[in-house]
Order: structure tokens, then C-alpha cells, then sequence
């Protein structure tokens, strides 16, 4: 027999296994995040999709659903925009993105603003693509 308490107790179960990808996702970056296209060469993000940049220093991800990695797209102060892959040259895990600096969660690598490795086990630095902005909108280059 399916008590009230039972009834209950599933149905949570079941609203907190439905909502839980879209709470960890935003937990475990915090970060503005644009989910646009790939269109085969590059990645088309419009300003007004990119308001996290608008500050020095000021960080986004962005993920194409059609792409296999997310990329972290900064505004570095004085030195503009700089995209880099979030995979972890050491092993492929996907790194976080801090304040001042990106760092990996397996096995505690650490790379500059700028993608270059300040901590092992990793040697080589983060990949960096091609970015370009106009009036409309910020480009990334993920095909030569
Ligand atoms: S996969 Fe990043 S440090 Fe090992």
C-alpha cells in the first residue's frame, strides 16, 4: 500500500534527480554561460549575449552544443579577449575558471590567465583559439 508519506517521499526523490543537472551545472560554475553554435568554423557570440565580458576581467563559458568542449572566453584587462579550451592538457579533465586563473580538479594543475601552466602535473599549456570581435558580435575561431 502507497502510504502519503511514501507518496511524498518519491515524488521528491523524483523533482530532485529531475532538477539536479540544471543546479549542479549552475553551482558548479556560477559563471554566465552562452550556449550557441558551431557553425563549423567558429563560434558567433552577440554582445548582447556577452555581458559578463563587458568588465575587465570579466569571464564567460561557452558551450556549443555542437562542439565537444567548452571554451572560457576572458576580457583581459589591457590585453583584450582571449578563449581558451577548458580541457586539461594533462588528462582531459574540464578545468574551473577562477578569478585569476583556471584550474583543474583531478590532479591540481594550474594555468595563468593567459593559458600558460604555473602548476603541474600538466606541461603544456591550455589551447587558445583565434578571437576577433566587431560591432555585433565576439568570434571564435575553432577551425584554421
Ligand atoms: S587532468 Fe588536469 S591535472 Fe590531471
Amino acid at each position: 500500500m502507497l502510504t502519503r508519506r511514501k507518496f511524498i517521499q518519491t515524488i521528491g526523490g523524483a523533482v530532485t534527480l529531475t532538477a539536479a543537472p540544471m543546479l549542479l551545472e549552475s553551482c558548479a560554475t556560477g559563471l554566465a554561460t552562452y550556449r550557441g553554435k558551431f557553425d563549423g568554423k567558429m563560434i558567433t557570440i552577440p554582445h548582447s549575449e556577452a555581458a559578463a565580458l563587458a568588465a575587465p576581467n570579466g569571464v564567460m563559458l561557452v558551450r556549443a552544443p555542437n562542439f565537444p568542449i567548452a571554451i572560457a572566453l576572458r576580457r583581459l584587462e589591457g590585453k583584450g579577449l582571449i578563449a581558451l579550451s577548458t580541457v586539461c592538457t594533462h588528462k582531459g579533465c574540464e578545468v574551473r575558471l577562477l578569478p585569476d586563473a583556471l584550474e583543474c580538479p583531478c590532479h591540481g594543475s594550474a594555468y595563468a590567465l593567459d593559458g600558460a601552466v604555473v602548476e603541474g602535473p600538466a606541461t603544456q599549456p591550455l589551447q587558445r583559439f583565434a578571437v576577433t570581435e566587431n560591432s555585433e558580435a565576439i568570434i571564435i575561431q575553432v577551425k584554421a
